[in-house]
């Protein structure tokens, strides 16, 4: 079994002066949800997620050798313009990672970052910014230590990414990615996402999913403190073995193609994340009246026309429409005439399943 150690870079040679790398890495939405974790951002329970497509950030790394004078020195930019409040997290990302990483006090960086996505949309970026950053430092590492495999490369800049925020984790390598111990699922861990190993039915490729912007606010909790309510959390071991659980169903929809039974299970999932919100001390609400408006109005058009749509949330108000690319023009012809008036500002994005980070160079 692979663990932390094997993630620490031993042998390599300040080989370079100076140079730069590009990479997009991609959101993903989970349909087995992570919610609560372990010190050094061990998840409680395994997660399941479709890699997006569109939904991305790129980010440019550029470095320049400096003397190592025991500190991290860094400039960050967002669309090309100095960010200084997104300083404090990469500080703490670096301190995390440089364990693994050594090499990150031999140099000066720019850190040059965009989003696909409008800015404060309420998707969180955090996902694949983390993803896009931590390739970009493996890039780097490759260059000082060349003898790294392909897969090696993933893995740590899976494991990197997840020390960043953990479900960035899923955002390296894939269509489909499992993060967490699973005993059906071969190779998966809790140290870096894997990609899931089955093949996948025809029904869930190319699953859409478009994400309606219902609220672009601020959210009140921030996840890290919605996974510490875990803790204690009376729900909480119903909850991780009920995970386990779903990981093992959703496994084998993806195999089978029963995409009734993955509705029932991502809805659950996404419901049960609020349910666990809701339960715990503090309580708290994510949802807003127009998430409850637009999940009746998918299950009456569901119920209507049966058309296999459906719905999940992450850690807010927005809702990710999931539906088979076979029913596109319908699902989409549906939201413009029924739920779009639930969206602020009428905005939402058309997303599909993605393949995972691309090299930009
Ligand atoms: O990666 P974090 O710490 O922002 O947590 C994300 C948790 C959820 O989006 C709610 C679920 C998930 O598995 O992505």
């Amino acid at each position: 079994m692979i663990s932390e150690k094997d993630f620490i870079l031993n042998n390599y040679t300040l080989s370079v002066e100076n140079g730069s790398f590009q990479w997009s890495a991609p959101s993903n939405i989970a349909l087995v949800k992570y919610w609560g974790k372990k010190d050094h951002q061990i998840p409680a329970n395994p997660s399941i997620s479709f890699t997006l497509n569109n939904c991305k950030t790129i980010t440019k790394l550029t470095f320049e050798k400096k003397i190592n004078d025991g500190k991290f020195s860094f400039d960050l930019l967002f669309e090309g313009q100095p960010k200084e409040d997104f300083k404090p997290k990469i500080q703490k990302f670096f301190e995390r990672i440089f364990e693994y990483c050594p090499f990150l006090k031999d140099f000066h960086f720019t850190i040059d970052t965009q989003n696909t996505f409008p800015h404060s949309s309420g998707i969180a970026s955090s996902a694949s910014g983390m993803a896009a950053l931590a390739i970009n430092i493996m890039s780097l590492e490759k260059v000082l230590n060349p003898t790294i495999s392909e897969d090696y490369f993933n893995q740590k800049a899976s494991f990197l990414a997840r020390l960043g925020s953990g479900s960035a984790c899923r955002s390296i390598k894939g269509n489909i990615v499992v993060w967490g111990n699973h005993a059906e699922i071969s190779g998966s861990s809790d140290l870096f996402g894997v990609e899931f190993p089955s093949s996948v039915h025809e029904n869930f490729k190319n699953y859409q999913d478009t994400i309606l912007l219902v609220d672009k606010g601020e959210k009140q909790v921030s996840s890290t403190v919605g996974h510490d309510l875990m803790f204690g959390h009376p729900f909480a071991e119903q909850r991780f073995s009920q995970a386990h659980h779903n990981l093992s169903a959703i496994k084998n929809v993806l195999e089978n193609g029963d995409v009734e039974h993955f509705i029932k299970i991502v809805e659950s999932e996404a419901l049960t994340l609020h349910a666990m919100m809701m339960t715990s001390m503090p309580y708290f609400i994510l949802m807003k009246p127009n998430t409850l408006e637009i999940i009746n109005k998918i299950w009456k058009f569901r119920n209507n026309t049966q058309t296999s749509v459906c719905f999940t949330l992450d850690a807010g108000a927005n809702v990710h429409v999931l539906y088979p690319e076979s029913t596109k023009e319908k699902v989409l012809q549906f939201i413009k005439n029924e739920l779009v008036g639930y969206c602020q500002n009428g905005q939402y994005i058309c997303d599909e399943i993605g393949n995972g980070a691309v090299n930009c160079n």
